[in-house]
């Protein structure tokens, strides 16, 4: 490592997620200056305000290390504040500080709808929504979420999982209803995930659900009884139920209407039949223009995120533009360097990692490879550039805190965090929660820093 005082590079890291935090741990042991912006006030992106509740060891285990990450003297952290074109700070902003790279992290922040008609009644959420409801992220904790009785899940991923354990566990609603489009075999949760919630399972439902799609599985090729053994195999053991609510799975299925009552309340989901057809490697869902409904009081959309096109980075289709060329090199850096499709060039010194490049794809320790491939990739493009003296480094340095101080006098530098640790620590003992008591709006946890730093 670089010792403090000789030349370095400085690289800003925007998102303090499990990518961002790759790239701050690579960097900064390579010597380099880091300075992280981050939205929240707290570090870990979705291992604070994503990975369910009950995820004590991981969790803790994912913050314990990024909190050293941040510890090291040549990483600066600035949580509370927001880059983006209506934001705190823009991206144009951070460039002009002259930084040697900056790096966007930010994850898939923007909304996915799909289109249906009624996506926009009251009680249609999107999974983002209610995840960081109950993760309790600031803006959202206090929301009420209103479920109902009945809840149809829309997505058969690990978020469906996840929204599904939420409801089963802690709403205890009566009965959740989860609805792919496609078939069992291209179901997407995981096995070790579905274990939370299987004990729910209304096996009997199953099997008249599979006695309907029986004849379009089989059209397309697929042994539908042995799907039933593999998909029921994998559901053992579960987890013990934590309580009496019916879960089920319509498959085949694609939303086509969210039906409401005269008084604008959710009575319903229509649903239109559909089959696999191959496209390609994979298998697509292809409707059928015969519908049937569903019953229910609240639906929620779990079908992945988009990436915040507010950030003010050219994107399409719900990612951020890269560069279109390959490069030929391992990794290829074209993948990781924002893109600018109006010039045709790559956007000098900017570059992207985790969820910001590839929205809602894979797990903790994939957004972390891609910050690791990312780090590489900046590393090529540091060499290319003298590095700044120390009289330099301060100068940049001066200036992003004067940008910061200027734009969001109430950011929060990592020597702060330490203290509303603690102050949510002594909040939750005094309120009996032994595990993860957090304050639920910025406000109060601005108020609990101010407290422990005037006593
Ligand atoms: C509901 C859910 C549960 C999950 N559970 C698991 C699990 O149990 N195990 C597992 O391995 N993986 C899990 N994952 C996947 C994992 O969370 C992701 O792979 C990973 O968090 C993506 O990392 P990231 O750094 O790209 O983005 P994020 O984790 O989203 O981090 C983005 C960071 O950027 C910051 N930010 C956003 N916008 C701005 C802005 N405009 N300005 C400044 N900062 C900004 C945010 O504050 C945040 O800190 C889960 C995902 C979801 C959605
Ligand atoms: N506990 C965990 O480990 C955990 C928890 C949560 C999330 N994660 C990870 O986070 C990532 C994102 O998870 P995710 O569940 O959001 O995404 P996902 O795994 O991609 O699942 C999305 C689901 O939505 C469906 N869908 C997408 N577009 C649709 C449309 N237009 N109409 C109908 N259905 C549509 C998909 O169906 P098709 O397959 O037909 O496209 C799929 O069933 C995944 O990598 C996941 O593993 C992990």
């Amino acid at each position: 490592m670089t010792s403090q005082g000789e030349a370095a590079h400085l690289v800003i890291v925007v998102g303090a997620g499990p990518a961002g935090m790759a790239v701050v741990n690579n960097l900064s042991k390579e010597g380099h200056r880091v300075a992280v912006l981050n939205r929240d006030i707290k570090f870990g992106g979705l291992a604070e305000y994503g990975i369910f509740p009950t995820k004590h060891r991981l969790r803790g285990g994912l913050l314990k290390g990024y909190q050293e990450i941040l510890d090291r003297e040549n990483v600066d952290y600035f949580g509370n504040v927001t880059v983006g074109e209506r934001h705190d700070i823009r991206i144009q902003d951070l460039r002009e500080i002259g930084a040697d790279a900056l790096v966007i992290a930010t994850g898939a922040q923007g909304t996915k709808t799909i289109g249906v008609e009624g996506d926009q009644a009251l009680g249609v959420y999107h999974a983002k929504e209610i995840v960081y409801h109950y993760n309790q992220l600031p803006g959202f904790s206090q929301r009420p979420f209103e479920m109902g009785r009945r809840v149809a899940i829309i997505g058969m991923g690990n978020v469906m999982a996840d929204i599904a354990h939420w409801l089963i566990r802690y709403r205890k609603v009566e009965e959740v209803v989860a609805v792919a489009r496609r078939g069992p075999a291209e179901r997407k949760y995981s096995p070790k995930e579905i274990r939370a919630v299987c004990a729910n399972l209304d096996r009997d439902d199953l099997v008249r659900e599979w006695a309907r799609i029986r004849p379009r599985l089989e059209a397309a090729g697929q042994n539908a009884d042995q799907l039933l053994s593999e998909m029921s195999a994998e559901m053992t053991p579960c987890e013990p139920a934590s309580s009496e609510t019916r879960l089920c799975f319509r498959f085949l299925s694609s939303p086509r209407r969210i039906l409401t009552d005269s008084n604008r309340r959710i009575r319903g989901v229509e649903l239109e039949e559909t089959k696999l057809e191959p496209e390609g490697e994979d298998l697509v869902a292809v409707r059928l223009k015969s519908y049937y409904e569903i019953p229910c009081d609240s639906v929620v959309f779990a079908v992945g995120d988009r990436v915040d096109e507010t950030l003010g980075l050219p994107s399409k289709d719900g990612i951020f533009l890269t560069h279109p060329k390959p490069t030929g090199n391992d990794p290829d850096d074209s993948l990781f360097r924002a893109y600018d499709d109006r010039t045709g060039e790559a956007i000098e010194g900017v570059f992207l990692a985790g969820w910001a490049r590839k929205a809602s794809e894979g797990l903790v320790g994939i957004a972390k490879r891609d910050g690791d491939l990312c780090s590489k990739v900046v590393q090529w493009h540091l060499a290319t550039r003298t590095p700044l003296d120390k009289k330099e480094m301060e100068e940049k340095l001066r200036r992003l805190r004067i940008l910061i101080e200027k734009r969001q006098p109430d950011a929060v530098p990592k020597e702060e965090l330490q203290w509303l640790r603690e102050m949510e620590e002594e909040e939750g003992r005094r309120r009996g929660i032994i595990e993860g008591f957090k304050f639920p709006a910025n406000r109060q946890m601005l108020a609990a820093i101010r407290h422990k730093k005037m006593t």
